[in-house]
Protein backbone atom coordinates (compact mmCIF):
# COMPACT_ATOMS: atom_id res chain seq x y z
CA UNK A 1 0.00 0.00 0.00
CA UNK A 2 0.73 3.30 -0.83
CA UNK A 3 1.44 5.98 1.42
CA UNK A 4 2.86 9.62 1.70
CA UNK A 5 3.28 12.40 4.17
CA UNK A 6 5.65 15.62 4.26
CA UNK A 7 6.57 17.57 7.20
CA UNK A 8 8.03 21.49 6.99
CA UNK A 9 7.69 25.00 7.36
CA UNK A 10 8.03 27.12 4.70
CA UNK A 11 10.70 29.28 6.41
CA UNK A 12 12.22 26.08 8.35
CA UNK A 13 14.75 24.64 7.31
CA UNK A 14 13.80 21.94 5.00
CA UNK A 15 11.03 20.12 3.80
CA UNK A 16 10.87 16.44 4.29
CA UNK A 17 8.71 13.87 2.81
CA UNK A 18 8.37 9.57 3.39
CA UNK A 19 7.03 7.41 0.66
CA UNK A 20 6.08 3.79 1.82
CA UNK A 21 4.89 1.25 -0.72
CA UNK A 22 6.65 1.70 -3.62
CA UNK A 23 8.29 -2.54 -4.53
CA UNK A 24 12.24 -2.83 -4.45
CA UNK A 25 14.37 -2.50 -7.35
CA UNK A 26 12.68 -0.18 -9.20
CA UNK A 27 15.52 2.04 -10.57
CA UNK A 28 15.56 5.98 -8.99
CA UNK A 29 17.62 9.17 -9.20
CA UNK A 30 17.67 12.61 -7.56
CA UNK A 31 18.47 13.72 -10.77
CA UNK A 32 14.98 12.92 -12.48
CA UNK A 33 13.35 14.29 -9.15
CA UNK A 34 15.20 17.27 -9.39
CA UNK A 35 14.31 18.31 -12.74
CA UNK A 36 10.26 17.89 -11.69
CA UNK A 37 11.02 20.22 -9.22
CA UNK A 38 12.18 22.61 -11.40
CA UNK A 39 9.57 22.07 -13.83
CA UNK A 40 7.34 23.42 -10.47
CA UNK A 41 9.21 26.65 -9.70
CA UNK A 42 9.14 28.05 -13.27
CA UNK A 43 5.97 28.85 -13.94
CA UNK A 44 5.07 32.52 -15.66
CA UNK A 45 3.56 35.29 -13.00
CA UNK A 46 5.86 33.49 -10.17
CA UNK A 47 7.31 35.81 -7.80
CA UNK A 48 10.43 36.72 -6.38
CA UNK A 49 10.98 33.23 -4.21
CA UNK A 50 11.54 31.01 -7.37
CA UNK A 51 14.56 32.74 -7.86
CA UNK A 52 16.14 32.50 -4.70
CA UNK A 53 15.57 28.72 -4.17
CA UNK A 54 16.34 26.25 -6.36
CA UNK A 55 14.84 22.92 -5.32
CA UNK A 56 17.12 19.77 -4.84
CA UNK A 57 16.05 16.40 -3.23
CA UNK A 58 18.64 14.33 -0.73
CA UNK A 59 16.87 10.79 -0.67
CA UNK A 60 17.65 9.79 2.79
CA UNK A 61 16.41 6.37 3.05
CA UNK A 62 15.17 3.83 0.95
CA UNK A 63 17.05 3.77 -1.99
CA UNK A 64 20.70 1.49 -2.28
CA UNK A 65 22.78 1.74 -5.48
CA UNK A 66 19.96 3.48 -7.50
CA UNK A 67 17.18 1.31 -7.02
CA UNK A 68 14.59 1.07 -4.26
CA UNK A 69 14.97 -1.48 -1.52
CA UNK A 70 10.90 -2.06 -0.64
CA UNK A 71 10.72 0.19 2.37
CA UNK A 72 9.77 3.56 3.00
CA UNK A 73 11.76 6.00 0.81
CA UNK A 74 12.40 9.57 2.67
CA UNK A 75 14.06 12.50 1.85
CA UNK A 76 14.92 16.21 2.16
CA UNK A 77 14.97 18.95 0.16
CA UNK A 78 16.35 22.29 2.06
CA UNK A 79 15.08 25.79 2.29
CA UNK A 80 18.17 27.99 0.95
CA UNK A 81 16.70 31.74 2.90
CA UNK A 82 16.80 29.01 5.95
CA UNK A 83 19.78 31.17 7.22
CA UNK A 84 17.12 34.36 7.31
CA UNK A 85 14.97 32.91 9.54
CA UNK A 86 16.97 30.86 11.56
CA UNK A 87 15.32 33.12 14.60
CA UNK A 88 11.62 33.56 14.07
CA UNK A 89 11.84 30.04 12.83
CA UNK A 90 14.08 28.70 15.76
CA UNK A 91 13.29 25.25 17.06
CA UNK A 92 14.53 25.92 20.42
CA UNK A 93 13.15 28.95 22.71
CA UNK A 94 14.18 32.55 21.63
CA UNK A 95 14.59 35.61 23.81
CA UNK A 96 11.46 37.49 24.64
CA UNK A 97 13.66 40.45 22.54
CA UNK A 98 14.11 39.04 19.54
CA UNK A 99 12.66 40.84 17.31
CA UNK A 100 10.09 38.52 16.30
CA UNK A 101 6.78 40.05 15.90
CA UNK A 102 3.79 38.31 16.00
CA UNK A 103 1.90 38.20 12.92
CA UNK A 104 -1.68 39.23 14.42
CA UNK A 105 -3.26 40.61 10.75
CA UNK A 106 -5.08 37.29 9.44
CA UNK A 107 -5.00 37.72 5.65
CA UNK A 108 -8.25 36.73 3.93
CA UNK A 109 -7.90 33.87 1.69
CA UNK A 110 -5.26 32.18 3.65
CA UNK A 111 -5.09 30.43 6.85
CA UNK A 112 -4.41 32.88 9.13
CA UNK A 113 -7.82 33.08 10.61
CA UNK A 114 -9.55 29.89 10.70
CA UNK A 115 -6.00 28.15 11.59
CA UNK A 116 -5.51 31.01 14.58
CA UNK A 117 -8.48 30.43 15.87
CA UNK A 118 -8.81 26.56 15.94
CA UNK A 119 -5.48 26.31 17.53
CA UNK A 120 -5.97 29.01 19.93
CA UNK A 121 -2.84 31.30 18.71
CA UNK A 122 -2.66 34.92 18.39
CA UNK A 123 0.57 34.40 16.19
CA UNK A 124 -0.46 33.27 12.81
CA UNK A 125 2.67 32.61 11.91
CA UNK A 126 1.92 29.11 13.81
CA UNK A 127 -0.59 28.31 11.25
CA UNK A 128 1.08 30.00 7.76
CA UNK A 129 3.90 28.60 7.72
CA UNK A 130 2.51 25.07 7.33
CA UNK A 131 -0.11 26.14 5.38
CA UNK A 132 2.14 27.85 2.46
CA UNK A 133 2.57 26.17 -0.53
CA UNK A 134 6.24 25.54 -0.52
CA UNK A 135 4.88 22.19 1.26
CA UNK A 136 3.99 21.17 -2.55
CA UNK A 137 7.65 20.95 -3.52
CA UNK A 138 7.98 18.19 -1.26
CA UNK A 139 4.55 16.64 -2.93
CA UNK A 140 6.07 17.09 -6.51
CA UNK A 141 9.20 14.86 -5.14
CA UNK A 142 6.84 12.44 -3.73
CA UNK A 143 4.66 11.74 -6.78
CA UNK A 144 7.63 11.86 -8.97
CA UNK A 145 8.75 8.85 -7.15
CA UNK A 146 5.18 7.29 -8.22
CA UNK A 147 5.65 9.23 -11.63
CA UNK A 148 8.87 6.70 -12.20
CA UNK A 149 6.99 3.43 -11.34
CA UNK A 150 4.37 4.18 -13.75
CA UNK A 151 6.48 5.26 -16.66
CA UNK A 152 8.13 1.79 -15.91
CA UNK A 153 4.84 0.18 -17.03
CA UNK A 154 4.46 2.64 -19.89
CA UNK A 155 1.83 5.01 -18.13
CA UNK A 156 2.50 8.56 -18.20
CA UNK A 157 1.49 11.82 -17.11
CA UNK A 158 1.50 15.37 -18.50
CA UNK A 159 -0.56 18.63 -18.25
CA UNK A 160 -1.56 22.07 -19.88
CA UNK A 161 -2.89 25.20 -19.11
CA UNK A 162 -6.16 25.15 -20.74
CA UNK A 163 -7.39 28.79 -19.15
CA UNK A 164 -6.22 31.74 -17.23
CA UNK A 165 -8.85 33.75 -16.01
CA UNK A 166 -11.02 34.72 -18.93
CA UNK A 167 -8.39 33.77 -21.85
CA UNK A 168 -8.89 30.24 -22.57
CA UNK A 169 -7.66 27.58 -25.58
CA UNK A 170 -10.43 27.02 -28.40
CA UNK A 171 -10.53 24.50 -31.06
CA UNK A 172 -8.26 21.08 -31.11
CA UNK A 173 -6.74 22.52 -28.02
CA UNK A 174 -9.46 21.98 -25.89
CA UNK A 175 -9.39 18.65 -26.64
CA UNK A 176 -5.82 18.01 -26.76
CA UNK A 177 -4.67 14.41 -26.88
CA UNK A 178 -2.39 13.13 -24.57
CA UNK A 179 0.25 12.79 -26.86
CA UNK A 180 0.28 16.45 -27.88
CA UNK A 181 0.31 17.11 -24.29
CA UNK A 182 3.32 15.24 -23.57
CA UNK A 183 5.58 17.39 -26.13
CA UNK A 184 4.95 20.45 -24.29
CA UNK A 185 8.42 21.82 -23.12
CA UNK A 186 8.51 20.39 -19.62
CA UNK A 187 9.81 23.79 -19.15
CA UNK A 188 7.31 25.78 -20.51
CA UNK A 189 6.83 28.56 -18.63
CA UNK A 190 2.97 29.25 -19.41
CA UNK A 191 2.54 24.88 -20.08
CA UNK A 192 -0.18 26.27 -23.19
CA UNK A 193 -0.30 24.63 -26.63
CA UNK A 194 -1.81 26.98 -27.94
CA UNK A 195 0.33 29.82 -28.91
CA UNK A 196 -2.54 32.34 -29.65
CA UNK A 197 -4.07 31.76 -26.32
CA UNK A 198 -0.60 31.55 -24.53
CA UNK A 199 0.20 35.18 -25.60
CA UNK A 200 -3.20 35.99 -23.95
CA UNK A 201 -3.09 34.62 -21.01
CA UNK A 202 0.69 36.25 -20.47
CA UNK A 203 -1.25 39.98 -21.01
CA UNK A 204 -3.40 38.88 -19.09
CA UNK A 205 -1.24 37.86 -15.90
CA UNK A 206 0.79 40.94 -16.56
CA UNK A 207 -1.72 42.78 -16.37
CA UNK A 208 -3.10 41.56 -13.07
CA UNK A 209 0.67 42.10 -11.95
CA UNK A 210 0.78 45.69 -12.94
CA UNK A 211 -2.93 45.93 -11.09
CA UNK A 212 -1.38 44.76 -7.93
CA UNK A 213 -4.12 41.87 -8.37
CA UNK A 214 -3.91 37.94 -8.64
CA UNK A 215 -5.74 35.62 -11.69
CA UNK A 216 -6.65 32.35 -11.57
CA UNK A 217 -7.00 29.12 -14.24
CA UNK A 218 -7.83 26.18 -15.25
CA UNK A 219 -5.42 23.27 -15.62
CA UNK A 220 -5.87 20.05 -17.32
CA UNK A 221 -3.98 16.67 -16.35
CA UNK A 222 -3.62 13.59 -18.14
CA UNK A 223 -2.74 9.82 -17.77
CA UNK A 224 -1.82 7.90 -20.71
CA UNK A 225 -2.63 4.88 -21.38
CA UNK A 226 -3.87 3.64 -18.31
CA UNK A 227 -5.03 0.26 -18.15
CA UNK A 228 -8.62 -0.65 -17.36
CA UNK A 229 -9.50 -2.21 -13.66
CA UNK A 230 -7.72 0.55 -11.41
CA UNK A 231 -9.78 1.66 -8.60
CA UNK A 232 -13.17 0.27 -7.22
CA UNK A 233 -16.68 0.58 -7.38
CA UNK A 234 -17.17 -1.67 -4.18
CA UNK A 235 -16.49 1.13 -1.29
CA UNK A 236 -17.00 4.49 -1.59
CA UNK A 237 -13.40 5.66 -0.68
CA UNK A 238 -11.84 3.16 -3.24
CA UNK A 239 -13.56 4.82 -6.33
CA UNK A 240 -10.60 6.20 -8.09
CA UNK A 241 -12.27 9.65 -9.06
CA UNK A 242 -12.79 10.49 -5.34
CA UNK A 243 -9.08 9.46 -4.71
CA UNK A 244 -8.29 11.78 -7.67
CA UNK A 245 -10.51 14.37 -6.46
CA UNK A 246 -8.69 14.62 -3.11
CA UNK A 247 -5.44 14.76 -4.15
CA UNK A 248 -6.32 17.53 -6.56
CA UNK A 249 -8.53 19.58 -4.02
CA UNK A 250 -5.77 18.69 -1.32
CA UNK A 251 -3.72 21.26 -3.43
CA UNK A 252 -3.78 24.73 -2.27
CA UNK A 253 -5.82 27.36 -4.18
CA UNK A 254 -7.34 24.61 -5.99
CA UNK A 255 -11.22 25.21 -5.57
CA UNK A 256 -12.64 22.49 -8.08
CA UNK A 257 -11.97 19.36 -10.22
CA UNK A 258 -13.37 18.16 -13.29
CA UNK A 259 -13.16 14.01 -14.62
CA UNK A 260 -13.33 14.29 -18.16
CA UNK A 261 -16.45 16.63 -19.77
CA UNK A 262 -17.58 16.77 -16.40
CA UNK A 263 -19.27 20.46 -15.61
CA UNK A 264 -20.31 20.33 -19.29
CA UNK A 265 -22.06 17.12 -18.55
CA UNK A 266 -24.50 18.70 -15.81
CA UNK A 267 -26.02 20.70 -18.49
CA UNK A 268 -26.08 18.62 -21.35
CA UNK A 269 -28.91 15.41 -22.02
CA UNK A 270 -27.53 11.87 -21.29
CA UNK A 271 -27.86 11.31 -24.85
CA UNK A 272 -24.74 13.96 -25.34
CA UNK A 273 -22.41 12.96 -22.14
CA UNK A 274 -21.88 9.16 -22.07
CA UNK A 275 -19.45 7.32 -24.21
CA UNK A 276 -20.63 4.35 -26.23
CA UNK A 277 -19.16 0.87 -26.33
CA UNK A 278 -18.21 -1.03 -29.42
CA UNK A 279 -16.01 -3.93 -30.08
CA UNK A 280 -13.68 -4.78 -33.32
CA UNK A 281 -13.59 -8.15 -33.70
CA UNK A 282 -10.59 -8.26 -36.00
CA UNK A 283 -8.31 -6.64 -33.44
CA UNK A 284 -10.61 -8.21 -30.43
CA UNK A 285 -11.33 -5.65 -28.07
CA UNK A 286 -13.31 -2.94 -26.85
CA UNK A 287 -13.36 0.58 -27.77
CA UNK A 288 -14.81 4.03 -27.40
CA UNK A 289 -15.41 6.75 -30.19
CA UNK A 290 -15.34 9.45 -27.05
CA UNK A 291 -13.81 9.84 -23.66
CA UNK A 292 -16.26 12.36 -21.88
CA UNK A 293 -16.10 10.03 -18.62
CA UNK A 294 -12.31 10.96 -18.43
CA UNK A 295 -11.38 7.54 -18.46
CA UNK A 296 -13.53 6.39 -14.88
CA UNK A 297 -16.17 4.97 -14.47
CA UNK A 298 -18.08 3.58 -11.38
CA UNK A 299 -14.41 4.57 -9.70
CA UNK A 300 -12.88 2.11 -12.42
CA UNK A 301 -10.70 3.25 -14.72
CA UNK A 302 -12.24 2.17 -18.17
CA UNK A 303 -9.34 1.79 -20.65
CA UNK A 304 -9.26 5.15 -21.51
CA UNK A 305 -7.09 8.21 -21.22
CA UNK A 306 -7.36 9.83 -17.63
CA UNK A 307 -8.06 13.51 -17.87
CA UNK A 308 -8.78 15.86 -14.66
CA UNK A 309 -9.25 19.47 -15.06
CA UNK A 310 -8.14 21.82 -11.86
CA UNK A 311 -9.20 25.07 -11.39
CA UNK A 312 -7.36 27.40 -9.70
CA UNK A 313 -8.19 30.49 -7.38
CA UNK A 314 -6.61 33.70 -7.96
CA UNK A 315 -4.03 33.79 -5.05
CA UNK A 316 -4.78 35.69 -1.79
CA UNK A 317 -2.14 37.61 -1.16
CA UNK A 318 -1.99 41.32 -3.40
CA UNK A 319 -0.72 44.74 -3.74
CA UNK A 320 -4.08 45.95 -3.72
CA UNK A 321 -5.49 46.10 -0.19
CA UNK A 322 -8.34 43.58 1.07
CA UNK A 323 -9.65 44.53 4.62
CA UNK A 324 -9.56 42.60 7.56
CA UNK A 325 -9.25 42.71 11.41
CA UNK A 326 -6.27 42.38 13.85
CA UNK A 327 -6.38 39.48 16.28
CA UNK A 328 -5.81 41.22 19.41
CA UNK A 329 -7.29 44.69 19.07
CA UNK A 330 -10.00 43.87 16.70
CA UNK A 331 -9.09 46.92 14.71
CA UNK A 332 -9.91 46.90 11.24
CA UNK A 333 -6.67 47.64 8.66
CA UNK A 334 -6.29 46.60 5.01
CA UNK A 335 -3.98 43.81 4.14
CA UNK A 336 -1.43 44.75 1.42
CA UNK A 337 1.95 42.49 0.83
CA UNK A 338 4.98 44.00 -1.40
CA UNK A 339 6.03 40.32 -2.88
CA UNK A 340 3.94 37.60 -4.28
CA UNK A 341 3.00 35.52 -7.14
CA UNK A 342 0.60 37.03 -9.61
CA UNK A 343 -0.25 33.22 -10.92
CA UNK A 344 0.43 29.96 -9.83
CA UNK A 345 -1.63 28.02 -12.68
CA UNK A 346 1.36 26.78 -14.23
CA UNK A 347 2.98 25.54 -11.22
CA UNK A 348 -0.38 23.86 -10.13
CA UNK A 349 -0.74 21.95 -13.00
CA UNK A 350 3.05 20.21 -12.54
CA UNK A 351 1.58 19.51 -8.84
CA UNK A 352 -1.34 18.01 -10.02
CA UNK A 353 0.90 15.65 -12.73
CA UNK A 354 2.24 14.61 -8.91
CA UNK A 355 -0.85 14.13 -7.09
CA UNK A 356 -2.51 12.41 -10.09
CA UNK A 357 0.75 10.35 -9.82
CA UNK A 358 0.44 9.12 -6.19
CA UNK A 359 -3.63 8.53 -6.84
CA UNK A 360 -2.87 6.46 -9.71
CA UNK A 361 0.65 4.60 -8.16
CA UNK A 362 -1.86 3.63 -5.23
CA UNK A 363 -4.30 2.52 -7.09
CA UNK A 364 -2.04 0.68 -9.10
CA UNK A 365 -0.18 -1.26 -6.16
CA UNK A 366 -3.12 -2.22 -4.93
CA UNK A 367 -4.18 -3.98 -8.35
CA UNK A 368 -1.02 -5.74 -8.87
CA UNK A 369 0.93 -5.46 -6.06
CA UNK A 370 4.06 -7.48 -5.60
CA UNK A 371 7.67 -6.62 -3.08
CA UNK A 372 9.67 -6.35 -6.10
CA UNK A 373 8.88 -4.81 -9.23
CA UNK A 374 9.68 -7.94 -11.28
CA UNK A 375 6.59 -9.78 -9.07
CA UNK A 376 4.63 -6.55 -9.99
CA UNK A 377 5.50 -6.70 -13.78
CA UNK A 378 4.89 -10.21 -13.79
CA UNK A 379 1.55 -9.50 -11.89
CA UNK A 380 0.86 -6.59 -14.63
CA UNK A 381 1.44 -8.48 -17.82
CA UNK A 382 -0.43 -11.41 -16.40
CA UNK A 383 -3.10 -9.14 -16.07
CA UNK A 384 -2.91 -7.58 -19.69
CA UNK A 385 -2.71 -11.17 -21.27
CA UNK A 386 -6.35 -11.93 -19.70
CA UNK A 387 -7.45 -9.21 -20.77
CA UNK A 388 -6.36 -9.97 -24.45
CA UNK A 389 -7.97 -13.61 -23.50
CA UNK A 390 -11.73 -11.79 -22.72
C1 LIG B 1 2.53 26.74 -6.30
C2 LIG B 1 1.70 27.63 -5.46
C3 LIG B 1 2.22 28.84 -5.02
C4 LIG B 1 1.44 29.71 -4.26
N1 LIG B 1 1.98 30.92 -3.91
C5 LIG B 1 1.17 31.83 -3.28
C6 LIG B 1 1.64 33.15 -3.02
O1 LIG B 1 2.78 33.53 -3.37
N2 LIG B 1 0.81 34.00 -2.39
C7 LIG B 1 -0.45 33.64 -2.02
O2 LIG B 1 -1.18 34.44 -1.49
N3 LIG B 1 -0.92 32.38 -2.25
C8 LIG B 1 -0.15 31.48 -2.87
N4 LIG B 1 -0.64 30.23 -3.12
C9 LIG B 1 -2.00 29.86 -2.66
C10 LIG B 1 -2.12 29.72 -1.16
O3 LIG B 1 -1.14 28.84 -0.65
C11 LIG B 1 -3.53 29.22 -0.78
O4 LIG B 1 -4.49 29.96 -1.46
C12 LIG B 1 -3.75 29.36 0.71
O5 LIG B 1 -2.85 28.53 1.41
C13 LIG B 1 -5.17 29.01 1.15
O6 LIG B 1 -5.54 27.71 0.76
P1 LIG B 1 -6.79 27.47 -0.20
O7 LIG B 1 -6.70 28.49 -1.31
O8 LIG B 1 -6.63 26.08 -0.72
O9 LIG B 1 -8.04 27.67 0.60
C14 LIG B 1 0.11 29.33 -3.89
C15 LIG B 1 -0.39 28.10 -4.31
C16 LIG B 1 0.36 27.26 -5.11
C17 LIG B 1 -0.21 25.96 -5.58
Amino acid sequence: MIRFITAGESHGKCLTGILEGLPAGLPVSAEAIDLQLRRRQVGYGRGGRMRIERDEIEITAGVRHGRTLGGPVSFVIQNRDWSHWRIAMSVEPVEEDANVRPITRPRPGHVDLAGALKYGTYDSRDVLERASARETAARVAGGSFCRVLLEAFGIRIGSHVVAIGTEHVSGEYENLEPGKIMEIDPFSPMRCADAAAESRMKALIDRAKEMGDTIGGVAEIVASPVPPGLGSHTQWDRRLDGRIALCMMSIPAAKAVEIGSGIEASASFGSAVHDEIFYDRERRRFFRETNRAGGIEAGISNGGDIRVRLYVKPIPTLRKPLRSVDLRTKEPFEAAFERSDTCVVPAAAVIGEAMLALALAEAFMEKFGGDSIAETRSNFEQYLRSLEQY
